[in-house]
């Protein structure tokens, strides 16, 4: 019999794409989502992508936990992907309240749900900004974590924390007396996403920021579109190569592949601990100004930019030495910047109706 995987946040960017490589790799997937940032444009891509029309859809919030208990009673889990989170940076320092109650409360949810359903296999979605600012790089998954400077950065480092020690628990609960709280073995593993970008080839499914975006490859793909007057790059004087910040951009699809085989590696009981960490990166550090050079050259086209002040807590540069998921996991970032850049524009064009 397939095993089920359930997608928190699974109409989103990420959970979208994530969804089609489960179902590709023969997995059953259930999609909650209480869509509070994103609309069906992705489900109902995800369905084209895969020819599979009847793929389970729950819109609930994660922050129900009435709701996400019925949830594990409806459906036999293996495996949780949770993405249920929101993720604008600069919001999370306005509204922390917001952040702090959505992203911690959803989680805890999903763990409570996996341990008293009899256990489960969880994977976090966690970012590269646990590392915050370091001049030791590439970072492994040993380098330190920085004190986060967001309250979102700080709901990342607080959802490992969550799930380690859950995981912890848990694998004692084996030790303990009949009749204490036993319940099911929690088992997890957080992947730290560099930044990812792009789309899917198919250009059915792909990122849809609301308002004007924060990221940079919206912006520049919004830019080229015309939906946007002129990209500001922010900071042409940070001691790297050409003055511009360098980032690790991961494509979407190759990202998507990373969760395949972290969740292979959980429900075929390869996991060396009970609780692991993986950098899902490239190892490749790319400059803003290289990015921009990269999107005109693929594309053919001239994009307006102009040089502006340094973004307030930006971090100078950031890559992943992602030795340990490649060998660990049997997963390897595998696009060029230059297809991953031609998907984003494709994209673009697809939602501009062009
Ligand atoms: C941020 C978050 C990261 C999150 C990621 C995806 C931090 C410190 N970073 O990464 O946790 O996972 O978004 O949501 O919390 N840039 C411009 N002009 C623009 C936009 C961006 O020059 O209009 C530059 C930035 O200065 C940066 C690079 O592009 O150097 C990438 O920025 P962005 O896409 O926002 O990602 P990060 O800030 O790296």
């Amino acid at each position: 019999m397939a095993k089920r995987v359930l997608v928190s946040g699974g109409a989103g960017y990420i959970g979208s794409h994530v969804t089609v490589e489960l179902i590709n790799a023969g997995y059953e997937v259930v999609v909650a989502d209480n869509m509070s940032n994103c609309d069906l444009t992705c489900f109902e891509g995800v369905k084209k992508i895969t020819g599979k029309e009847d793929i389970p859809f729950e819109k609930m919030d994660c922050c129900d936990d009435a709701a996400v208990n019925a949830l594990f009673s409806k459906y036999r889990i293996d495996a949780v992907i949770h993405f249920a989170a929101f993720k604008a940076v600069g919001e999370s320092v306005a509204e922390p309240i917001k952040y702090y109650r959505n992203n911690l409360d959803s989680f805890l949810n999903i763990l409570e749900a996996a341990k008293t359903h009899g256990g489960c296999n969880v994977l976090f979605s966690s970012s590269a900004t646990v590392y915050g600012e370091t001049d030791r790089l590439p970072v492994t998954e040993q380098s330190p974590r920085q004190p986060a400077t967001s309250p979102y950065g700080n709901t990342k480092q607080i959802c490992e924390d969550i799930l380690r020690d859950v995981v912890k628990a848990t694998a004692s609960c084996d030790a303990m007396e009949p009749g204490t709280d036993r319940n099911g073995t929690v088992k997890g593993i957080a992947l730290r996403y560099f930044n990812p970008i792009g789309a899917h080839p198919s250009a059915l499914i792909g990122e849809l920021p609301r308002g004007v975006p924060n990221n940079l490859v919206p912006f520049i793909t919004q830019t080229a579109i015309g939906k946007r007057e002129c990209l500001s790059i922010f900071g042409n004087d940070y001691p790297t190569p050409d003055g511009t910040c360098q980032r690790d951009y991961i494509d979407i699809v190759d990202l998507a592949k990373a969760h395949v085989a972290a969740v292979g590696r959980m429900l075929d009981g390869k996991m060396k601990e009970s609780y692991e960490i993986f950098n899902v990166g490239t190892g490749r550090p790319v400059s803003v100004l290289e990015l921009v050079n990269a999107f005109e050259k693929v594309n053919n086209l001239k994009l307006n930019y102009k040089f502006a002040p340094r973004r307030p807590g930006d971090v100078t540069a950031i890559w992943a030495d992602p030795t340990l998921a490649n060998r660990e996991l049997g997963w390897k970032a595998g696009r060029s910047i230059e297809d991953t850049l031609a998907a984003a524009w494709a994209w673009e064009k697809h939602l501009a109706g062009k």
